[in-house]
């Protein structure tokens, strides 16, 4: 990893996510055209606007880089590093005019994210990281909390009709051993809260890279962990993973694999 290539990248993400986070936050609450992406999935003329702003400024500064972004086809990955956009996280809430959404954009070279950045544009709060070199929140780097399971903050996947007998059996059995559950509609918002320790721990079963690649990242660098719902390492393809402060990982993947 050439430090200054990962520095430059990251420094262009933090401009494309608060560029987009801008437009956002100017039309929040004035959304026009809604269109059924697929069942139950819904998407803004606002998450297409977002997703061009950052494009464009990622093309101007790395052109021959690939673009992995939710809004668009799925390309070939033959460039070195693949920057993985997702321009609203959290759509729905931003349709109902819920302030919990978010911008992530994220960098991997080859398979492995080397930068990450989220901005949760209501708030203003802009998370960031390179790989190695901890995590920031506005400038001020952020740590994972202490909290054991039972004095712990859970944020678990909304998303419950994915899969749902065993998405309420991992709930059930993990209400009884946290403090509280929380269900918020971004997972980009969640894994902010546990990476600057607000919140303990995330469990999601139904994601895609663009809504964990920055925000992993983030949390590994302030000091969490993460692996996939089996306890194995996650990659770009994972779908299921369990985002911890470390302390209960381990005790929570016996808990969801029964
Ligand atoms: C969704 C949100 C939601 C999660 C879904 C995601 P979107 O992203 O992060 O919290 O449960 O799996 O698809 O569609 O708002 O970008
Ligand atoms: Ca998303
Ligand atoms: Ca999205």
């Amino acid at each position: 990893m050439v430090v200054k290539e990962v520095e430059k990248r990251k420094e262009i993400a933090v401009k494309a996510a608060l560029e987009a986070g801008k437009m956002l936050k100017e039309n929040f609450g004035r959304i026009s055209g809604i269109k059924t992406k697929s069942d139950r999935n819904l998407v803004t003329d606002l998450d297409l606007k977002a997703d061009e702003i950052i494009t464009n400024i990622i093309k101007k500064a790395f052109k021959d880089d690939n673009i992995l972004s939710e809004e668009r086809d799925i390309p070939e990955l033959t460039a070195e590093y693949t920057w993985i956009i997702d321009p609203i996280d959290g759509t729905h809430n931003f349709i109902r005019s819920i302030d919990i959404f978010g911008v992530s954009v994220g960098v991997a070279q080859g398979d492995k994210v080397i930068a990450g950045v989220i901005y949760m544009p209501i708030s203003g709060e802009l998370y960031s990281a390179v790989k190695g070199k901890s995590a920031y929140c506005n400038g001020n780097e952020i740590n994972v909390s202490n909290k054991d399971l039972s004095s712990s903050t859970l944020i678990f996947d909304s998303t419950i009709h994915y899969n749902r007998d065993a998405m309420l059996t991992s709930l059930g059995s993990l209400a009884d051993k946290v403090f509280n559950v929380r269900m918020l509609g971004s997972t980009v918002r969640g894994l902010g809260y546990v990476a600057d320790g607000k919140a303990d721990l995330e469990v999601e079963y139904n994601d895609k890279v663009w809504d964990f690649a920055a925000g992993l990242l983030i949390i590994e660098e302030a000091g969490g962990k993460v692996t996939d719902l089996e306890g194995k390492e996650w990659n770009i393809k994972t779908q299921g993973y369990v985002a911890s402060n470390g302390v209960m990982h381990d005790e929570v993947i016996r808990i969801i694999n029964g």
